[in-house]
């Protein structure tokens, strides 16, 4: 399963792409709206800083507005995908723009119908959200297996993006089960690397490094 950052925060961005585990970035307006400067100069830096797929999402309504965004947006970079809601419009823009050749991740999918819809309207990209799915008393994670379930063999190349990640079992279990992408927040790639032992036992191996040093000089 490959690995993206769900985030429009340069710093935190620049800092996993140096750790060399990402495979691409998603953003939404929400998290565009937590940093300054110009969007367009955002997407620019953010394909400077990953080689792969990233998301950028249309906020007009309507087939046509969203077909003139979203072209809008695929201009600025060969690697922008476009993001489109998973609704009646989403699905008529997407089959434009899947036709002209631009990738279209449909987004706030929360089931398997929707994906379905989705992939066959040309989406390169379904995203199911998990974390505001349980959020509601649902279960995500089941309803992610059910998307992955649904579109597996399905017949044009479509790949599913595990989203509203909020924890490293959600994105231990959609590995499990197979999802193609998990995009997940730079907080949550931090508690993916913890562990209290790796800290104990790398000061333990670093302080019995020191005392052999010492104790042979050099
Ligand atoms: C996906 O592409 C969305 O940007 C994102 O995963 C939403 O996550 P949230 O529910 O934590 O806002």
């Amino acid at each position: 399963m490959k690995l993206f950052v769900d985030s429009a925060d340069l710093t935190e961005i620049e800092t996993l792409a140096a750790w060399g585990v990402l495979k691409g970035v998603t953003t939404n307006p929400s998290l565009l709206n937590q940093v300054e400067g110009d969007e367009v100069s955002i997407y620019r830096r953010i394909c400077e800083l990953v080689d792969g797929p990233i998301s950028a999402e249309v906020v007009v309504e309507g087939r046509d507005e969203m077909i003139a965004e979203g072209r809008r947006l695929a201009a600025i970079h060969p690697n922008i995908v476009v993001k489109l809601p998973t609704s009646a419009e989403g699905l008529r823009a997407t089959s434009v723009l899947a036709a002209d050749g631009i990738s279209v991740n449909m987004t706030l999918c929360f089931t398997a119908p929707q994906a379905l819809l989705a992939a066959s309207a040309g989406a390169r990209y379904v995203s199911p959200f998990v974390g505001r799915y349980d959020d509601i008393g649902n279960d995500g994670i089941a309803a992610l297996r059910e998307v992955v379930e649904t579109l597996w063999g399905f017949e044009s190349e479509v790949e599913v993006l595990a989203a509203s990640i909020r924890n490293p079992i959600h994105v231990i279990e959609a590995a499990k089960m197979g999802a193609d992408i998990a995009t997940i927040p730079p907080k949550v790639f931090h508690q993916m690397l913890m562990h209290p032992l790796t800290d104990i036992g790398l000061d333990k191996f670093n302080a019995d490094a020191a005392a052999r040093r010492a104790r042979l000089g050099g």
